[in-house]
């Protein structure tokens, strides 16, 4: 990675693939977009750091999310997932990926609308399911109806997730493929911003 900066009061970079970055690519979407998984390949592909919001979470607890919520509860969660993501936005330019219901807390948009370039990594209910069944980690889902629970986040998220500067869908590629279409999206948009 290359910094364009004279000095340290300018932070910009221009990384690997041509961007010119001066601000966190910020990764938005469901449980199973891909957003961690994703976000670390395209960070590689880029030549920049990738910091997880939700490890970043645990790391401060020093507990992991499910045990938050347990202990916690979701609210508790909430605040520290915010305060979390504001002060990694602070940082250099990074991929940052963020839990699925970051987005959703309005300080949180404002403060990536502001501060980062936002991506939403948009998946059908199928992608996602046939993802997080495989999975037991995530607190959410752990009811008697985890599919209504999906297919309901789903409704009340996307609309608010398509708020999103840039967006990419995600359905029936590999992961190769799905970097290469984010990459490209980001270089659109940044044409367009010119
Ligand atoms: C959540 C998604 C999870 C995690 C927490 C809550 C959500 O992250 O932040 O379990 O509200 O959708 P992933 O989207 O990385 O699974």
């Amino acid at each position: 990675m290359q910094s364009l900066s004279k000095n340290n009061n300018d932070p910009a970079v221009i990384t690997r693939e041509g961007l010119r970055l001066d601000r966190p690519i910020v990764l938005i979407g469901m449980m199973g977009a891909g957003k961690s998984v994703i976000g670390r390949l395209m960070a590689n592909r880029l030549g920049l750091d990738f910091v997880d919001a939700d490890r970043e979470i645990e790391e401060a607890a020093g507990m992991t999310i499910a045990e938050i919520f347990e202990i916690h509860g979701e609210d508790y969660f909430r605040d520290g997932e915010r305060r979390v993501i504001d002060r990694l936005l602070s940082e250099k330019p990074k991929i940052l990926a963020t839990g699925g219901g970051a987005y959703m807390d309005e300080r949180t948009r404002e403060a990536i609308a502001e501060r980062g370039i936002c991506v939403w990594l948009r998946a059908s209910f199928d992608v996602l399911w046939e993802r997080v069944s495989r999975k037991s980690h995530r607190p959410l889902l752990q009811n008697p109806d985890p599919q209504g629970t999906l297919k309901g986040l789903i409704d009340t998220r996307y609309p608010v997730y398509a708020q999103a500067a840039i967006t990419v869908d995600s359905d029936h590629i590999s992961k190769e493929d799905m970097v290469d279409r984010v990459i490209d999206a980001l270089k659109s948009y940044q044409e367009k911003k010119q």
